[in-house]
């Protein structure tokens, strides 16, 4: 297969009709179809373009290719998609200090390059001119069989890209070459619970009974993001911007902040959207794998303005009974209150997590992961009694990120890091 080389001037970056979408998922499918056949992995990869988030221009499909063949007849010597979300950033320009500000960061995924053009460059290449691209990038209607599609943007004012991000699965270094920077990748590990709803028809009912934590559904997800998005403004808008105030020093990036620079804190609001994303995702899944979808999206303790609560989501690598590798995440996990006393807290997370270990037996999966805790949450949960095996990632799901704005990258500092985020 002979193409230019990956530095010619004559390969573009293009967006890739609906059958060339369809023969770079083909290729993918062995890597990412989890416990999908190809026809199913093909039907979630397109109906996943029509998903919250993802729908009228959120995600881009990008290829690099040559500008002299046609659509469909031309190679695809490496891919990519974007997923657009909701930024927010802190801002420490006077006058009146510090605020919140909103703008735009692109995930990239699916990075791949098809064998027979590995280690020519290409995705190299890609990710390079994709990088530029994104700096302004709004959105692209992704039409089915159109190949410079329109801008999505075009008649909206949607605000400034921010940055853009990608959870590296294949270490720190490669992405860390081409300008994503790494940042601190963490998470703690639950085993599973069998479930209590069940063992409660013994005759020792009383010492089985659940503890007063209430599920989550479909219904009580808008009320709980909007909440959460008003008090993470809330408490990004109170971070300090100044090094020598930081009070955790491991969640800087691999590369020490400029000390005599501002710190900007980052993160992606957990809006309904970016959870409807995940979700419709698990229901695509737990369909073909149960016939069913889950209703328990999440576990909530306590009553409003002191409420402790976690959204999850179920990913399989293979079908049951082969579940070692099948996981539940911890999407989100909000403390409404820091200041309602530690013994309410631990009391709280653990009544949440130990419905999320009950759901993950129940639905097939073999453990919980909690991306991201901060050191307090960490605390709270050795406290309550809860074990777990706290893990920093070196190799899988590491977040590398792009800074846009001004200022160094090496002083973003990235909060609410929970699964929410990953695309
Ligand atoms: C990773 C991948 C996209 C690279 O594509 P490519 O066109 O061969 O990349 P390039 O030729 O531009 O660059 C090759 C680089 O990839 C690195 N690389 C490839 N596979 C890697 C792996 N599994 N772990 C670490 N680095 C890897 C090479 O070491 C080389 O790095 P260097 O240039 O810094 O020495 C390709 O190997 C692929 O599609 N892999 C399967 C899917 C995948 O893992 N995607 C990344 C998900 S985060």
């Amino acid at each position: 297969m002979s193409a230019p080389p990956a530095t010619s001037p004559s390969l573009v970056l293009a967006h890739p009709t609906l059958a060339e979408r369809k023969h770079t998922w083909t290729l993918t499918q062995p890597e990412w179809g989890t416990a999908l056949t190809l026809e199913e992995y093909l039907h979630r990869e397109e109906y996943l373009t029509t998903v919250p988030l993802a729908k009228h221009g959120g995600v881009t499909h990008w290829i690099l290719t040559v500008a002299s063949a046609p659509p469909d007849q031309r190679p695809i010597l490496s891919s990519c998609e974007t997923l657009r979300k909701r930024a927010l950033y802190s801002t420490t320009a006077p006058p009146g200090g510090g605020g919140v500000a909103e703008g735009i960061a692109h995930g990239v995924g699916s990075v791949f390059t098809d064998p027979a053009y590995r280690g020519k460059g290409y995705a190299s290449r890609m990710l390079t001119m994709v990088a530029d691209e994104l700096k302004a990038h709004q959105g692209t209607l992704m039409s089915p069989s159109a190949t410079a599609a329109s801008s999505a943007a075009d008649d909206k004012r949607l605000p400034p890209v921010a940055f853009s991000f990608l959870f590296s699965d294949i270490g720190k270094k490669f992405y860390a070459s081409r300008g994503w920077v790494p940042h601190p990748s963490s998470h703690l590990s639950f085993t599973t619970l069998p479930s209590r709803r069940s063992s409660t028809a013994s005759s020792d009912a009383a010492a089985a009974a659940p503890p007063p934590v209430a599920a989550i559904g479909y219904h009580e997800l808008a009320e709980l993001c909007t909440r959460d998005e008003s008090l993470l403004r809330d408490r990004m808008s109170r971070l300090p911007s100044s090094l020598e105030a930081h009070q955790a020093p491991s969640s800087f990036a691999s590369t020490p902040p400029d000390a005599s620079r501002p710190l900007t804190y980052v993160a992606l609001a957990p809006d309904l959207d970016t959870m409807l994303w995940h979700l419709m995702r698990e229901d695509f899944i737990t369909t073909r794998l149960f016939g069913t979808t889950p209703s328990v999206r999440g576990a909530v303790f306590g009553h409003p303005g002191r409420r402790v609560w976690a959204v999850w989501t179920r990913t399989y690598q293979a079908a049951p009974p082969a579940i070692s590798a099948n996981t539940l995440y911890i999407l989100r996990l909000v403390v409404e209150d820091e200041s309602a006393g530690e013994e309410y807290l631990a009391e709280g997370l653990r009544a949440v997590i130990d419905l999320a270990r009950e759901e993950a037996a129940e639905w097939g999966t073999a453990k919980v992961l909690l991306w991201n805790p901060d050191g307090e949450v960490e605390g709270l949960m050795r406290r309550s009694g809860l074990t777990f095996e706290a893990v920093e990632r070196e190799k899988d799901s590491i977040l590398s990120l792009m800074w846009y704005g001004d200022g160094p990258g090496e002083n973003v500092v990235w909060v609410a890091g929970e699964k929410y985020t990953w695309c």
